[in-house]
This record gives C-alpha cells, structure tokens and sequence, in this order.
C-alpha cells in the first residue's frame, strides 16, 4: 500500500491567542490563518477575540477591527467594501469561498469563525493568494461565439462582446 507524506511545512499548527480587551461585551473568536513566507516557520492559526459590538457587521470589519487594534501584521487584501472588486475573496467558516464584505458575522454560526485563504492557490502571505495562474488561464478564455464568427456577426456576438467586457472589469484588480 503507497503511503504518502505532507511535506513538513505544510502541517499547520496551533498560533497565538489575542484575548479581547478587559469590557468587551459582544465577544466572538475568530480563528484566521497565518503563514509569512519570510520567517521559515510552518503556517499557524492564531486565535483572536473581537468584541463584535464594537465593529461593523461584516467579516471584513472584524478583519480591519484586527488590523488595526491587535495585529498589524495580519495580510488580506479588500478594496471597494461592496462586493464588486472581488478582491477580499477568502474561505470563511470551511465550507464557503466568498467575500468577507458581504458575508455577515451573525451568518457565521455559533462557534469560531473560521478564515483561511481561498483554496488551490499558493499563498502569498496569511489570507492573499497568489492569482497569477487565475489571470494567465482567465485570459486564455474566450466566449465561444467570439471564436466562431467574425465581429460583424450581428446581435449574439454583440452580447458576447458586452459579456466579456463586463467579465473583464469584475475580475481586474
Ligand atoms: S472589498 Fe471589493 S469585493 Fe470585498
């Protein structure tokens, strides 16, 4: 029988834990991984506890909440705050890839929130994933009307074009 191994760097392991400030009165744990490239160590999962009476509704507030308060190392990338850039995309509570400006705290069940970056990328640093593979294939992609018939086709190519024109913006960083 083959037996296979993880490489010893891919193990993750139990972090740091932020308690929340002496008062706090809405307390929830979020439980967000960690991994910088630049300090050898395997990636971890460090625990923080946020007083979501104090921050904004979504996850990404709670994130920022973080940042700003407790760890200013914490790395995740967000932009517009309105789920049009995309760029907060991450995988909260294990089963759901999503935007952390759209997805509620209260959505997240009773627990530990759970915030990881998204899947089958390489990681940058903590929640960024490396999206050049993402953005080489995206740009191999074409509608396959676009490829079948020449410009001046008429109406269906036309809508193709604004298809692929709106599909461009959403996913430009
Ligand atoms: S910050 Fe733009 S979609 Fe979340």
């Amino acid at each position: 029988m083959a037996e296979f191994t993880l490489p010893k760097n891919s193990k993750i392991t139990a972090g740091k834990h932020h308690p929340a400030k002496v008062g706090a009165k809405q307390v929830r744990k979020f439980k967000v991984y960690r991994w910088n490239p630049d300090d050898g160590a395997n990636p971890r999962t460090d625990t923080y506890d946020v007083d979501v009476g104090s921050c904004g509704p979504m996850v990404l507030d709670a994130l920022i909440k973080i940042k700003n308060e407790v760890d200013p190392t914490l790395t995740f990338r967000r932009s517009c705050r309105e789920g049009i850039c995309g760029s907060c995309a991450m995988n909260i509570d294990g089963s759901t890839n999503t935007l952390a400006c759209t997805k509620s705290i209260s959505e997240c069940g009773s627990g530990e929130v759970k915030i990881y970056p998204l899947p089958h990328m390489p990681v940058v640093k903590d929640l960024v994933p490396d999206l050049t593979q993402f953005y080489a294939q995206y740009a191999s992609i074409r509608l396959h009307k676009n490829l079948s018939e020449g410009p001046e086709s008429g109406q269906g190519d036309r809508r193709n074009q604004e298809a692929n024109a709106a599909a461009t913006h959403a996913l430009t960083p």
